[in-house]
């Protein structure tokens, strides 16, 4: 495995290797670091589908709001280099802020609509920050492939969404949710929550999941699946709902608190978020149709 940590080595390592081999895959898999099984899910699908596979590693900066973790954003770049190794990336990008945003820089990538609801609500300018990055990522890696968790379900639209505007020259590839065993969706920042946030926690994925199983069962409008969700959730005393949504995926539209569901017109996705203390986690479920 080759470590990159300029832009200039990078551009010139993909280049050459589409003159060696002009006919061959590259597939790409950005993250932000503290890998955890649901990145290795994504680099091992990268792996087995493409001729060349590279991971991504740089803590964005510019997605992160004025009050959010960024400083404290786990980081063992250590740990992460053998977690790529063990699943067989090839190039591993690790570039400092100064390589990825030099003074000089004046330009954004911003998707409107898609951007406006959910975590694009609570966190305003988080999804410019991530689209501008992974377009210069995709521009500098020039992937054949992108993987992207549906852990981050609107994350998955939104750059669905700009690589069909902007015509870029790559596949997006929705991949699963990796759980821990209980059911909470493995992420960066669980290292965050405490004994006893953590057991709280649980909550998220149990009423996803109650909410799933009650509607193989019944017809059920959004608001009483909403306020079942609610209830669950609230008997965490820890929990602090931010939003409980009901949406079309992936052209995210709320719909009306009276649709009945399973809506039968649409993929529909039940999502959340949750604040324990200071930490916002996300998660959600895809109802499907009957
Ligand atoms: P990060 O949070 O590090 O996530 C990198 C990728 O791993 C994303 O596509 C995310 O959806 C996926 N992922 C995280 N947890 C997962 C899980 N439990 N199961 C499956 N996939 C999971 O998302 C970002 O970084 C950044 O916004 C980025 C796209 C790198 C741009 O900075």
């Amino acid at each position: 495995m080759k470590v990159i940590r300029t832009v200039a080595e990078l551009v010139a390592a993909i280049r050459t290797y589409k003159v060696e081999q002009p006919s061959s895959s590259i597939g790409f898999v950005p993250t932000m670091g503290y890998l955890h099984q649901g990145h290795a899910s994504l680099l091992e699908r990268s792996r087995q589908e493409n001729d060349l596979s590279v991971l991504s590693i740089f803590v964005n900066p510019i997605q992160f709001g004025p009050n959010e973790d960024l400083d404290r954003y786990p980081r063992d770049e250590e740990r992460d280099l053998a977690t790529a190794e063990r699943a067989g990336v090839d190039i591993a990008f690790l570039p400092t802020v100064e390589e990825m945003y030099p003074t000089t820089t004046k330009t954004k990538v911003a998707v409107s609509e898609l951007t406006s609801l959910l975590c694009g609500a609570s966190r305003p300018g988080h999804f410019d920050g991530v689209t501008t990055v992974v377009s210069k990522l995709f521009h500098m890696v020039k992937p054949t492939r992108a993987y992207f968790g549906m852990k981050d379900a609107q994350q998955v639209a939104v750059l669905t969404q700009m690589v069909a505007d902007l015509n870029m020259d790559v596949e997006i590839v929705p991949c699963p949710i990796v759980r821990e065993a209980d059911g909470l969706a493995l992420s960066s920042r669980n290292v965050y929550l405490s004994p006893e946030q953590r057991k709280q926690a649980l909550m998220l994925s149990q009423s996803l999941l109650q909410a799933v199983g009650k509607l193989e069962e019944d017809v059920l409008a959004v608001e009483q699946v909403k306020a079942g969700i609610i209830e669950r959730i609230s008997q965490a005393p820890l929990a602090d709902i931010e939003y409980v949504e009901v949406i079309s995926f992936p052209s995210l539209e709320r719909l009306s608190e009276d649709t009945l569901l399973p809506a039968q017109d649409a993929d529909t996705l039940i999502a959340l978020a949750v604040r324990f203390g200071s930490t916002r986690l996300i998660d959600n479920i895809r109802i499907t149709k009957k």
